[in-house]
């Protein structure tokens, strides 16, 4: 049995996740770490609630890998983030890129093809190249939060999704800031004087790559921002997986 074998039962994640929805931050991330190792990981994209988890994880001495996808489009500003957050923590940032170059997507798809057909855009740029790093992980560790949009309101602290229906790999996916709302994220992070993104002071409440994300008016759903005239929502990392029971 491999590292990444090593998963609960659907009765097992229920009852876990009852208890999870009990704990603190930093009891939620001890547990992943201590059943699973480095086989448990953050994603982030250096929004509000990744800055939380991964400031109570370093407190606390839970050192879980931390990675961003990186899809070649991020603002410099999200760049030059990476870098004070990682002096800040100490850490290193693990960058997950896609395996096409902007180059040859231009070359194969067509220029820009975040403006023809975006979903193929992320699904090259950032679908894919997630799916590459959880196929080396038991757990995904997400800082999606039921308030940022009506589509997360069903989010749950810890679910269990099927990866690969013909290996039969079933994946968690630990979303342990469901219950934060933005106040308490923004609260905290200004208590602990922790380095964010400077667009976030500029009217950009979500941020993603800068083809697709638009400063927006307080109020109302929080990633109004995202991919502004066309008809998507979701980039696809948190719909491709199927739920398993
Ligand atoms: S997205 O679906 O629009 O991209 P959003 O920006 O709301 O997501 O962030 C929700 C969570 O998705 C983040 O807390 C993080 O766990 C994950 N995520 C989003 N973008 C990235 C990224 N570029 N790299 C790693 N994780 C990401
Ligand atoms: Fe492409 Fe826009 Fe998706 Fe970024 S958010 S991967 S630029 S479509």
């Amino acid at each position: 049995m491999s590292s990444t074998d090593i998963l609960l039962s659907a009765d097992a994640v229920d009852a876990q996740a009852r208890t999870l929805a009990q704990a603190p931050l930093t009891e939620v991330l001890q547990w992943a770490f201590s059943t699973f190792g480095t086989t448990a990981a953050i994603g982030t994209s250096f929004q509000g609630a990744g800055l939380v988890m991964i400031h109570h994880a370093v407190q606390a001495g839970i050192t879980l890998p931390v990675f961003t996808l990186d899809t070649g489009l991020l603002f410099p500003e999200t760049l030059e983030l990476k870098a004070r957050l990682e002096a800040f923590f100490g850490i290193t940032i693990e960058t997950v890129a896609p395996a096409m170059s902007l180059e040859e997507q231009a070359v194969e798809l067509g220029d820009a093809l975040w403006k023809q057909r975006p979903d193929a855009c992320c699904h090259i740029r950032k679908v894919e190249p997630l799916k590459e790093r959880l196929k080396t992980l038991s757990v995904w560790i997400t800082g999606v939060r039921q308030e940022q949009a009506a589509s997360r309101q069903g989010a749950g602290i810890l679910e269990r999704y099927l990866f690969d229906p013909l290996l039969e790999r079933y994946i968690l996916k630990l979303n342990p800031m469901t219950a934060w709302g933005r106040d308490a994220v923004w609260n905290y992070l200004h208590k602990h004087g922790i380095p964010y993104n400077p667009l976030h002071d500029r009217g950009y409440r979500s941020i993603g790559c800068f083809p697709c994300t638009r400063p927006t008016a307080e109020g109302g759903d929080e990633r109004a921002g995202r991919w502004t005239g066309f008809d998507k929502s979701e980039c696809g990392i948190h719909t491709f997986l199927a739920p398993a029971r």
